[in-house]
């Protein structure tokens, strides 16, 4: 299938199949053990993540579809399907360092992401250096002998900064650190292993899957041995996929690219509304001219800056509130990427513990309102994000 476009792609899934048989639909393996007639070839089942199925912790035949779909979806060599997203992510950092190894990785990070490196930091002796992320200098001097990963997020929640990918993996080219991009916010919209990326994770839970019913993560490699490092790690945490969730997922995948499509359009769409509304102090959206990296959106994101936008209101944090209480038709929940849209307001919840100065420090305001763009009608939504502007201020 490599040569179509996404969305032909997308509804043509590698399907792993009984014998003799092509089914159009990825079917679901819920056992989790295979027999085998000879000893011998259940000992070379155990060597490698593409090997013959034996038990579903290691590998079955409905995640191994979801594998194989993202793997082609982000242009990789192999692919581990997870738990979660954080499972993931975890995967990927417990296999790859060891004590005494430091870490670059950007200040703008997802919660878990953040506590899991200074958790990391503060048990496993991991040694982490935080960066902006705008210039490829902070990179090259951050480096050191012992530096083994660069960890990065293509669009960095809530402020949708969006990190010049190619700039900053050409810092650490021709040395032995590898580059992992957390690509949640952004598939099909960059593929950032052909921006030099070595890793690529995903929340599977957000627009990979997008009905708002999975829990579940994705790591891509660009690297085959790397790939298998990390699968083998990955049995003894006990973080791969269930089959169903890998099915919801492998289900999600076939109309990911119309969703996405309509989401970033959609996001653009109110987004250019909120910049002209007199409440509305500031929008961060990478598809608008006066965002910062607005130059880097056009290379990266040519076909759409994301379905997630957020907002400055004028009322400060008790307007934020009362805003993410208002909507009607948008509900009020920590997530992204669902067909429904969804609000957050980080100061009274995810962020509630910042003061204004801790949370200006991570680049929110207090009055920062997260909005993630679902399939519902614009011109529907609107007016429900117009009644609620009018209550907040
Ligand atoms: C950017 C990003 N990465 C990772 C995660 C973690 O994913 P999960 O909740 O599937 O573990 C999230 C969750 O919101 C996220 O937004």
């Amino acid at each position: 299938m490599t040569g179509h476009h996404p969305q032909t792609r997308a509804v043509h899934p590698p399907v792993i199949a009984p014998e003799g048989s092509r089914p159009m639909a990825v079917p679901i393996y819920q056992g989790h053990l295979f027999a085998f007639d000879a000893a011998d070839d259940l000992a070379a089942a155990f060597s490698g993540p593409d090997e013959a199925f034996f038990y579903a912790r290691m590998g079955n035949p409905t995640v191994r579809s979801l594998e194989r779909a993202v793997t082609e979806l982000e242009g990789g060599a192999g692919a581990l399907a997870t738990a979660s997203g954080m499972g993931a992510i975890n995967a990927v950092l417990t296999s790859l360092l060891r004590s005494g190894d430091h870490v670059i990785a950007q200040t703008a990070l997802y919660g878990g992401t953040y506590g899991l490196l200074n958790d990391l930091a503060d048990r496993w002796g991991v040694e982490v250096t935080f960066i902006a992320g705008d210039d490829p200098a902070e990179v090259r001097d951050a480096l050191r002998p012992t530096t083994r990963i660069l960890y990065l997020e293509t669009v960095a929640n809530p402020t949708t900064h969006v990190t010049d990918l190619p700039a900053l993996t050409a810092a650490v080219q021709g040395t032995d650190v590898l580059t992992v991009v957390d690509n949640t916010f952004t598939p099909l919209l960059c593929k950032p292993i052909e921006h030099g990326v070595d890793i690529v994770v995903h929340s599977a839970t957000k627009y990979l899957s997008g009905h708002g019913d999975v829990i579940g993560g994705v790591a891509v490699f660009a690297d085959q041995d790397v790939h298998r490092r990390v699968w083998h790690h990955a049995l003894d945490l006990g973080c791969t996929a269930d089959p169903f969730s890998a099915w919801l997922t492998v289900r999600g995948l076939a109309t990911m690219p119309m969703r996405v499509a309509r989401q970033s359009a959609s996001a653009l769409d109110l987004a250019m509304r909120l910049a002209d509304h007199p409440s509305v102090t500031r929008v961060h959206y990478p598809g608008l001219p006066d965002h910062p990296q607005h130059e880097v959106a056009q290379r990266l994101l040519p076909d759409g800056a994301g379905g997630v936008l957020a907002f400055e209101l004028t009322g400060g944090r008790d307007a934020g509130r009362v805003f993410s209480e208002a909507v009607e038709l948008i509900s009020l929940g920590p997530s992204l990427g669902n067909i429904a849209s969804l609000v957050m307001h980080p100061a009274s919840t995810s962020h509630r513990q910042m003061d204004a100065a801790s949370l200006a420090a991570a680049g929110i305001g207090e009055g920062t309102v997260r909005l993630s763009i679902g399939l519902e009608h614009p011109d529907d939504l609107w007016p429900d994000i117009t009644q609620a502007l009018a209550k907040a201020t």
